[in-house]
């Protein structure tokens, strides 16, 4: 299936209605002719060819992905900046291994993307019939089949609880071991889990699926092990001046990005003296999560979660002076 389709999401300024143009990741992240841009997660390459255009001739952009298909759809479409673009399979996890340079941009824009969902042979989608998989990088790990056929209840009750965020964790969990090994059912497709929970759930199915299917892609992915890797090693990557940015679309990476920005940019106080102990090493660039805006998410219904936030690394002589 050869789609290349994917919406990038605050790519494109809408106008508001105070008469602006809406923010996107260009605006607030500012790539400059010239910059190092290290984007994690590659996609389609939707965003990579704005930062391109941006850097010009003179800039360098590092696109890593998990999924090779998504590579390969993607390295034609930055044929046009073969010379200036490294591209590299690997998941952000591995942040700190990858010997990457120092950069003046790091961005994330977490989750998947469109052709995971119109794929139905890459599992994420509960709509179409396919194989029961969800992970990103099909050449490792296992898939979500697999984790339901090895978790136990317990496991399986805290992720739909935990990912999902869904009240029904309790019955959904013991409905699906109840259904492997009392019943001998195989989970080897989505419709099979799809048709286990429209039957113990009935016209409340559809309110649930997104989220069990949601809860699935996570645990398999690891995906908040991901990000909490990518916070931790992520910032030392940055050259003074440097900006990062991250792109997400539930909850619970938002908190996480939201801590962790927070925490770097406000610095530590000492406690008998009240004055600073460990000035702050970065500023905030995006003072509240950036939602897009109406106009974008009547556009890209896809884009009516996400939520962007972004810090700049202090130079040495801004770190002294800050409060
Ligand atoms: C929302 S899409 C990115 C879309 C991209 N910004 C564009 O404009 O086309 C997210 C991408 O991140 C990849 N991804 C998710 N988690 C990853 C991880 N831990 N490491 C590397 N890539 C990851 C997915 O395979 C997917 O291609």
């Amino acid at each position: 299936m050869e789609k290349l389709h994917h919406l990038p999401v605050l790519h494109h300024a809408f106008m508001l209605p105070s008469g602006e143009g809406s923010p996107t990741v260009y605006s607030i992240l500012d790539p400059h002719p010239g910059d190092t841009v290290i984007d994690l997660t590659l996609g389609l390459g939707g965003h990579a060819a704005g930062f391109l255009e941006r850097v010009g001739v003179t800039g360098k952009l590092i696109g890593i992905d998990a999924d090779a298909e998504n590579i390969r759809l993607t390295e034609s479409r930055l044929e046009p900046w073969k010379h200036q673009t490294h591209i590299i399979h690997a998941n952000f996890r591995d942040l700190a291994s990858l010997d990457l340079p120092p950069a003046d941009i790091l961005f994330a824009d977490l989750g998947l993307s469109s052709p995971h969902v119109d794929d139905p042979a890459r599992g994420f989608t509960f709509r179409e019939d396919g194989p029961l998989d969800l992970r990103f990088d099909r050449t490792q790990g296992n898939t979500a089949a697999k984790l339901l056929e090895d978790a136990s209840e317990r496991l399986l009750s805290t992720i739909f609880r935990e990912y999902g965020e869904l009240r029904e964790h309790r019955r959904i969990a013991s409905a699906i071991v109840r259904a492997i090994h009392r019943d001998g059912r195989d989970f080897s497709t989505n419709t099979s889990l799809r048709s286990l929970i429209e039957k113990t759930f009935g016209y409340r199915a559809p309110q649930l699926l997104p989220q069990i299917f949601q809860a699935l892609r996570i645990a398999v992915n690891d995906e908040l092990g991901a990000l909490a890797s990518l916070l931790e090693h992520g910032p030392s990557l940055l050259k003074p001046g440097g900006r990062m940015g991250i792109i997400s679309y539930h909850s619970l990476e938002d908190r996480m990005v939201k801590q962790k920005f927070r925490a770097l940019s406000t610095g530590t106080k000492d406690e008998w003296t009240g004055g600073i102990a460990t000035p702050a090493s970065f500023k905030l660039l995006t003072k509240k999560g950036v939602s897009p805006s109406s106009g974008e998410v009547a556009r890209n219904p896809r884009s009516r979660s996400a939520k962007f936030r972004a810090m700049t690394k202090l130079k040495i002589q801004e770190t002294r002076y800050k409060k």
